[in-house]
């Protein structure tokens, strides 16, 4: 795509652009394009970017601030033309410049052989010979279809049947490593229709939910469903904020301008591929570190290279479900041909499944440290993308019957990277009449003390706080990371001291006798001493990780900071009533309940005590102390929401920041609030905001400037 020298000219004259003061006249608009269109391509094609976000976005901005003073030089293939401001009403129906086949799959080296042996008989050639062939990831996304007219992107289109599928330029045209213009003409191409996978990476993806989910809205099942809905929206800017990307793995078409075959001077696919990557296109790399793409100089050499991707597909950056082994030779191609449904020169080696049918065996019920009651399918065993399952959540009754499912049910289950298992649904047409319905308990299981379900909550749940099932798995939960944090003091070992009479509460956890804890069997001086060490430093934890630690229905971490900031001492809160509680912004009438209620109970009160005499700190630290807010702090009493991309910090951080400077955080836009940080890619928030007037629309840097650094 570009030469060494070419990018080292475009790196200085980023530079040069960048150190320029802003742009009036419009001399330098076609330098700001190329520098822009040269990044992208280093960022979205290679995912290798050679300036920092913020100097691109820079670039970008002096590019919109020149088109807006000199509209009349706008162009298509400008890099802001991305996201048009029309939406797109219905998707037309087009149809390929030639068919979208499907491949033939394979599962394992001998069918790999197989499929070379059905080649050479094909053509008549000798047994031993070793043909060659190029694989490449095949990535589990959204097939796309791009047609290239005299350079220009001209149309995108999904897979669709095959012959026919739903026009989806204008979201396309939103995805940055899909080059706007591309210079096939050099190569004497005037035409090209190009097949590809838009894809979201997984940690993006992640990501992604997690902004979702703080935002309050619904979360995406996959990367691939987010991808491939993003395709589909009528709405570009939605696409352009899924951070879509598109890799492009086949040239399907491509004629010179008197219509006739332009594959000219391409000898393989491996040349093809080639081709697209120096035309800007994200294509499967063929040099380490990321060796996505390999020539294979026979089917011994393919079947290791699919076996290595196999076993390194979940560290890989995007999902795949295999890979595609596809003959070298472009003339070997051609006379091998295709059939109605995939050509004969390539097959998919699918990788082995993430989805796997089993017999649903029982269903076990597990109480829970605040005794909520979670049934537990155990499965007749499956392997399942490398591990075997034999036991998932089943969640709550609602699960149960909303998915209707039965003893006996052949069920169908699947593990999408590194989401734990679950069941997707049970074959219904495999039952036979034996399948047997699946009774939720009126009693626990484990001290038999009948059940109650609260009207809002899906669980069914213990109210006995000393049924041995909850007393275990407070004592677990107390100790664990995100409580008090006890290094090496885990679920085993609570249930071993338990069984020997050693805990009958967390207080125990303080006086445990280390001599006799070295004498047991798999212990030893070292590992008890270290035991000591990390609940002796547990014991000086600020009071925020008690209070949490104490399994408070719904007094997670945050409300544990917020009522930790607000005393002195934790006995503070045994005297406090409903009105003082309600003073504290962000302590709502449930917490306020449930903490009330907790130091009425004698039993929790003495175990308090005991705690407290056995060392461990009940007063406020440096840690649980309010960070002081000036009261000129820029933000004091003005709310604050962020949306879109941040580029510079993370969304915590930013809201972090706005507290500091006195700001109260919210999910929505409304007439309450003042300011609305805008990332890249807003999408409806910033529409919102933009319409209600009232709202003090302001980028990452204004913020940046406002709260000082
Ligand atoms: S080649 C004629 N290469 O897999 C060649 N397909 O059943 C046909 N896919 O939905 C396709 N990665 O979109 C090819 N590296 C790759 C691929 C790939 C994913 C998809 C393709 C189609 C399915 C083929």
């Amino acid at each position: 795509m570009y030469s060494k020298e070419e990018q080292r000219r475009l790196f200085d004259l980023s530079k040069k652009l960048l150190a320029q003061p802003e742009p009036t006249d419009a001399s330098s608009i076609s330098e700001l394009r190329e520098t822009i269109i040269y990044h992208e391509w280093r960022y979205y094609a290679l995912n290798d970017p050679v300036v920092s976000d913020f100097e691109y976005d820079m670039l970008y901005k002096k590019l919109q601030a020149i088109e807006a003073a000199h509209p009349q030089l706008v162009t298509p293939e400008s890099p802001t033309q991305r996201v048009s401001s029309d939406l797109t009403e219905e998707f037309n129906l087009v149809e390929h410049l030639t068919p979208m086949l499907s491949l033939d799959n394979s599962y394992d080296a001998e069918d790999l052989k197989e499929f070379d042996e059905r080649i050479k008989n094909y053509l008549g050639l000798p047994a031993d010979l070793d043909i060659e062939y190029c694989v490449e990831p095949k990535f589990d996304g959204g097939t796309i279809a791009l047609v290239y007219e005299n350079d220009q992107l001209v149309r995108a289109a999904t897979r669709g049947n095959g012959a026919l599928g739903d026009e989806i330029t204008a979201n396309i045209r939103t995805l940055r490593s899909v080059p706007l213009r591309a210079e096939f003409s050099k190569f004497g191409i005037a035409k090209a229709e190009l097949r590809g996978e838009a894809l979201i990476r997984k940690d993006v993806f992640v990501k992604m939910n997690e902004q979702r989910a703080a935002d309050e809205l619904t979360l995406f099942a996959n990367p691939r469903n987010a991808a491939t809905g993003g395709l589909r929206t009528k709405d570009p800017s939605e696409t352009a904020s899924r951070r879509i990307e598109a890799f492009i793995y086949q040239l399907g078409y491509a004629v010179d301008a008197n219509g006739n075959n332009a594959f000219g001077l391409l000898k393989s696919h491996d040349d093809t591929i080639d081709l697209l990557g120096k035309l800007g296109f994200k294509i499967p790399q063929d040099t380490p570190p990321n060796l996505e793409r390999k020539v294979c100089k026979n089917i011994t050499e393919v079947a290791a290279f699919c076996v290595e991707w196999q076993n390194k597909r979940e560290s890989y950056g995007y999902e795949i479900d295999g890979m595609v082994v596809k003959a070298n030779s472009l003339e070997l191609q051609q006379r091998t041909g295709s059939t109605a449904h995939h050509p004969r020169w390539a097959i998919a080696f699918k990788f082995k499944a993430k989805q796997a049918t089993t017999k649903l065996l029982n269903v076990e019920f597990q109480v829970g440290k605040i005794g909520s009651i979670t049934p537990v399918a155990k499965l007749e065993p499956v392997a399942l993308a490398g591990v075997t399952v034999s036991s998932v959540s089943l969640h709550n009754e609602d699960f149960i019957r909303n998915k209707d499912l039965r003893l006996g049910d052949t069920v169908l289950v699947e593990r999408a990277g590194d989401v734990i298992p679950y069941i997707v649904k049970p074959m219904e047409e495999l039952r036979d009449g034996s399948e047997q319905e699946i009774v939720f308990p009126t009693n626990c299981p484990v001290c038999q003390t009948q059940l109650v379900r609260a009207e809002d909550e899906a669980a069914w749940r213990c109210e006995n706080p000393d049924c041995e099932a909850q007393v275990i798995q407070r004592m677990i939960y107390h100790v664990s990371k995100n409580a008090m944090d006890i290094d090496g003091f885990g679920e085993s070992q609570i249930e071993r001291f338990f069984r020997l009479g050693w805990l009958r509460n967390i207080a125990d956890i303080y006086r445990l006798d280390y001599e006799a804890i070295a004498q047991l069997e798999g212990f030893g001086e070292k590992s008890a001493n270290n035991l000591r060490a990390a609940i002796e430093k547990a014991k000086k934890n600020p009071i925020h990780r008690l209070l949490h630690s104490l399994t408070i229905h719904h007094l997670g971490i945050k409300a544990g900071k917020i009522l930790a900031a607000e005393v002195q001492n934790i006995w503070e809160l045994k005297d406090w009533d409903e009105e003082r509680f309600r003073q504290i912004k962000d302590i709502g009438p449930v917490v306020t309940h449930n903490v009330i209620r907790f130091f009425q109970h004698e039993k929790n009160v003495e175990i308090l005590k005991e705690m407290e005499s056995l060392g461990v700190n009940f007063t406020q630290t440096e840690e649980d102390r309010p960070k002081a807010v000036n009261a000129d702090a820029p933000l004091v009493g003005k709310t604050i929401l962020f949306t879109g991309t941040l580029m510079k910090m993370g969304r915590k951080e930013a809201q972090a920041k706005a507290e500091a400077a006195g700001a109260k955080n919210t999910s929505a836009v409304s007439g309450n609030l003042d300011y609305l940080i805008v990332g890249e890619d807003a999408g409806s928030k910033l529409k919102k905001a933009t319409a209600l007037g009232t709202v003090t629309i302001m980028t990452e840097d204004e913020f940046l400037e406002l709260v000082g650094g």
